[in-house]
């Protein structure tokens, strides 16, 4: 099965990875990267050049094409590709305004009974600052529109919140922004493969989304992942599944924007149960890194049976290991950031028993691997405890080094922490 992957980073880098494991599979990745390139060929068509990647498509008639980030679908590479009659793992420009629209989401949640925090839109920052004034902090603002997890500012008091819309806003005040209530609790990555009718649920993940140790400094992509977090009982599990996932589902479906790929639902665990954050209409960055190594069976089949309206009746199976992905980071990520500098120590690490480097932002020069990107590797580690998976990850990261490397070194510890909510006992 040949399948054309489009993307660049680490996510795309473990997809082609676990896909190369099927049995007569050939995966071509555009844009690619150097470690796409050891995997198959590649073709440096840029992610926004949408009548490339058709072109791409129509000559080489995949038998499926896999769509990893967000901006092709916002640009509605699926609808065209779908058009030439191609199978797409992505969805439809319309079904990923679910991502790329965090007021259409809201609204979404809403019209179908999902839980989520409440919130308000506002369109005018007077308007919004009247709002701001009487609220109760924390709070947290969101700006309209992708920005890779960067447009979302939690303000703790009024002040913060004063300076956080101005950011959110622009200088001409002309972007909406929505005000939401603040949700405390353990943030958990939720997956659903989906034909836009059935859905198959991955094991559930826990990013960690801060650039620092606990939880602390601004937010980046993020910078680690591992599964599965122990709060995701069975019962929690089923809880998202029924409560939220196949509903989801359901009303991209009745709205006429069936949802076909892959259906991330990012939720806080509260001790009022599961709420969504957000929807994401991909796999999400790193935490897909984590699970690759733990999926067994034929992934293009699933993925196959996915795009072309099959999934009913279909399962995937899963190691039961535990998986742990510690990213490391260029210096001054999530801001601007150093480039160009020399990595070693990657076979090193790819040696060890139960590794795999994923490599989001490298690049190559005179042979050599540099850096070329905020976030630069997903080191991970499989392992039969998570203890044992988070002590090889960090192992094989001691292996890696480049200048103004940086990592956080409490990837997977959240797991061990005592939290409120027990879903079991809720
Ligand atoms: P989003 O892009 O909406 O998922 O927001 C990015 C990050 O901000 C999330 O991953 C959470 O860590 C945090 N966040 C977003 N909304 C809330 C909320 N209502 N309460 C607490 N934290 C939030
Ligand atoms: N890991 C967060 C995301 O993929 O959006």
């Amino acid at each position: 099965m040949l399948t054309l992957l489009i993307g660049s980073g680490g996510r795309e880098h473990a997809l082609a990875w676990r896909l190369a494991q099927d049995k007569g599979a050939s995966v071509v990745s555009a844009p690619g990267s150097p470690a796409l390139g050891r995997l198959g060929e590649i073709r440096p068509i840029a992610l926004d050049d949408t009548e490339g990647l058709v072109a791409l498509a129509r000559d080489l008639r995949p038998d499926l094409v896999l769509v990893g980030p967000e901006l092709p679908l916002v640009l509605g590479l699926p609808d065209r590709l779908r058009d030439l009659g191609l199978p797409v793992f992505g969805p439809s420009k319309a079904a990923a305004r679910i991502e790329g629209s965090k007021v259409f989401a809201k609204d979404f949640m809403i019209r179908h009974n999902l839980p989520t925090a409440s919130y308000a839109v506002f369109y005018d920052a007077k308007e919004a600052k009247g709002y701001l004034r009487d609220s109760s902090y924390p709070v947290v603002l969101k700006a309209d529109g992708l920005a890779a997890g960067k447009g979302v500012i939690v303000c703790g008091n009024n002040a913060a919140a004063m300076a956080a819309l101005d950011a959110l806003m622009g200088e001409d005040h002309g972007k909406s922004v929505i005000v939401e209530e603040y949700l405390a609790g353990e943030e958990i990555s939720f997956f659903a493969i989906t034909d836009g009718e059935n859905i198959i649920t991955l094991p559930a993940a826990q990013d960690h989304k801060t650039v620092n140790d606990g939880d602390r400094g601004p937010n980046t992509g993020g910078m680690g992942a591992y599964s599965p977090p122990p709060v995701a009982t069975r019962t929690l599990v089923k809880l998202v599944e029924e409560g939220i996932l196949l509903p989801a589902v359901e009303g991209l479906r009745v709205e006429g924007a069936p949802f076909v790929g892959l259906l991330y639902a990012g939720l806080m665990i509260t001790l009022n149960g599961p709420k969504l954050l957000e929807f994401n209409a991909r796999f999400g960055d790193p935490e897909t890194q984590a699970l690759m190594p733990l999926l067994k069976g034929d992934f293009g089949e699933t993925l196959l049976a996915a795009a072309t309206g099959k999934l009913k009746g279909k399962t995937m199976e899963w190691s039961g290991d535990s998986s742990v992905c510690v990213v490391m980071s260029s210096e001054g990520y999530p801001g601007p950031y150093r480039q160009g500098d020399p990595i070693t120590g990657i076979d090193k690490a790819n040696a060890r028993d139960q590794v795999q480097v994923f490599e989001a932002g490298v690049g190559v020069r005179d042979g050599i691997p540099i850096t070329k990107g905020g976030r630069v590797l997903g080191v991970t580690a499989t392992g039969k405890t998570l203890r044992d998976a988070i002590d090889r990850a960090y192992l094989a990261v001691s292996d890696i080094s480049f200048e103004g490397a940086h990592y956080r070194k409490d990837i997977g510890e959240k797991a061990f922490r005592k939290t409120p909510f027990h879903p079991d006992e809720a």
